[in-house]
């Protein structure tokens, strides 16, 4: 009897969320069939190794701009087509962020990457100059002494036939973005599976299953995600808080503004600028300090182990590119086959930066992102309501043959000339006033890395074969883990 209350309660609940529907929404514009009160939820309520297919299945059918219901009014627009995301990455007004994000509100805050108007406009001039040359060029100290452990790890799995590498990489960056950010270390590549890493990773997972759950928020505290998140959150916000109350005591930060620490003879972290930095003449309030810390460390940690893992991959998948790596480090290091890199040897690694750029294309650390027009948009014969929410499908955008002939190939020259052509139809940092401001910090610290690990050892795959099963956790993962062999390499 109590179950069956509760359960048309549930039910009068749904309707009514269903049937007031936000006014605003592109119901015109062509899509998959919604099923009454769920939308096209049911296509979604499977593993999240389905996700991209599906999307890729919807603009294949519906076109390069597909409407998709996800219940309870939150429709978004799937946009693959490269003009109107053009349109809306370089616009200055079309800033904020869509109803994808609301889930990371628990634990950014409204940080850098959540952040809309005045706030977002006055941390990012702020942060910005944190990410000048000068100052990333410190971090290749960083990069260099994680390295080390990092290959001190990768020499214990020498000659087995097939390795997950994912995790050790997501302890690499995890270790680099706390010394960058925070000037301490987790020494989570010693210490192995990291509580803060196991949090993080469950924290992506549960913001993207939340965009694809049938359940209005209201029901979300009676769910099992809600108190998985409880329990990340506490790691997750009693670390960062450590951090702060350390760093605010030591008297290290307070010689930060002395000009002699720029040039490099003291490492200064992300967190000790922000700790000298003012907004109006005002310093940042311990939750502002919070939320942008938190907002570092994640973005700065899952998308470059991301990046890095799938390098690997293609490397071990493609000998004949992996050769031309090796040729143009030789080229660099001569005979020096342990030697530290510095920022000109970064910048010659031409042909390192192209297979990275094309394992971005391929595998982009951030498949979809997501804005909230606020403003009509006229496109063609359509117009896209103020209020709408888009989805730019980076992951389809770059998999569109009409941008990139054979999509599927791993291709790092086609990348030689492509200055010029359609700049949208290329975009894993974002693009426009939004876009990534780690952008330079994250191709350093792949440079320093694959130039590092692919020194030390040759990479070959898995036997047997692995196939990856791709999955948009907020993060471009694979599921059932990125497999190569690893041997050592000989430098003559
Ligand atoms: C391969 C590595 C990386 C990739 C592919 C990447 C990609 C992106 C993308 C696509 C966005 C736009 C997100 C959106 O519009 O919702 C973004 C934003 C951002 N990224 Fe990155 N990122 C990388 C590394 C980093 C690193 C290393 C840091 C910090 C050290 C960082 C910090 C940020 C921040 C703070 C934002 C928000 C910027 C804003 O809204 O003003 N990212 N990133």
């Amino acid at each position: 009897m109590y179950i069956a209350l509760v359960c048309a309660v549930i039910v009068v609940f749904l309707l009514t969320c269903h049937f007031k529907k936000d006014s605003q929404i592109a119901t015109y514009l062509p899509g998959p069939k919604p099923v009454l009160l769920f939308g096209n939820v049911l296509d979604f309520l499977t593993s999240t190794t389905k996700f991209l297919t599906k999307l890729v299945e919807y603009v294949e059918t519906y076109g390069e701009i597909v409407r998709i219901h996800l219940s309870f009014s939150r429709d978004f627009v799937l946009v693959t087509d490269y003009k109107l995301t053009e349109r809306v990455l370089s616009s200055t007004k079309m800033l904020d962020k869509s109803f994808l994000y609301d889930s990371f509100d628990n634990w950014l805050g409204t940080g850098l990457l959540t952040s809309t108007g005045a706030k977002w406009r006055s941390r990012r001039k702020m942060i910005t100059p944190s990410f000048h040359f000068t100052i990333l060029t410190q971090f290749i100290k960083t990069f260099e002494s994680v390295g080390d452990n990092f290959i001190a790890k990768l020499e214990k799995l020498v000659g087995k036939p097939s390795v997950d590498i994912y995790p050790w990489v997501s302890l690499c960056t995890l270790d680099i973005i706390c010394e960058a950010v925070m000037g301490t270390s987790v020494n989570a590549l010693d210490h192995g599976d990291s509580e803060y890493v196991h949090s993080v990773k469950t924290m992506c997972a549960i913001v993207m299953d939340r965009v694809f759950t049938p359940f209005h928020k209201s029901l979300y505290p009676l769910t099992p995600n809600y108190f998985r998140e409880k329990k990340a959150l506490k790691v997750l916000h009693s670390h960062t808080d450590k951090v702060i109350d350390k760093k605010i005591n030591s008297k290290s930060a307070e010689s930060v503004s002395d000009s002699e620490d720029f040039g490099g003879k003291r490492k200064v972290a992300f967190l000790d600028l922000l700790l000298e930095s003012t907004i109006d003449g005002k310093p940042l309030t311990r939750a502002d300090l919070r939320e942008e810390v938190d907002t570092f460390m994640f973005e700065g940690h899952d998308t470059t182990a991301s990046a890095i893992t799938f390098a690997l991959y293609t490397l071990a998948t493609n000998p004949d590119v992996q050769q031309k790596v090796v040729e143009e480090q030789k080229t660099i290091f001569g005979s020096n086959q342990k030697a530290y890199v510095t920022a000109s040897d970064l910048q010659n690694m031409k042909y390192l930066e192209l297979v990275i750029k094309e394992t971005l294309r391929l595998y982009p650390s951030v498949p979809i992102i997501g804005r909230k027009l606020n403003e009509d948009v006229k496109w063609d014969d359509i117009t896209l309501p103020k209020g709408q929410a888009i989805t730019l499908f980076i992951f389809g955008i770059h998999r569109s043959p009409k941008y990139f002939p054979d999509p599927l190939k791993f291709i790092p020259e086609r990348f030689e000339n492509y200055e010029g052509k359609e700049p949208f139809s290329y975009i894993p940092f974002s693009a426009g006033p939004r876009n990534c401001i780690g952008q330079k910090f994250a191709m350093m610290e792949l440079k320093t890395t694959l130039s590092k690990v692919i020194r030390n050892f040759e990479l070959r795959p898995s036997t047997p074969e692995h196939v990856l099963l791709l999955a948009p956790e907020t993060i471009l993962l694979s599921k059932n883990g990125v497999r190569i062999s690893i041997n050592r390499r000989k430098w003559e």
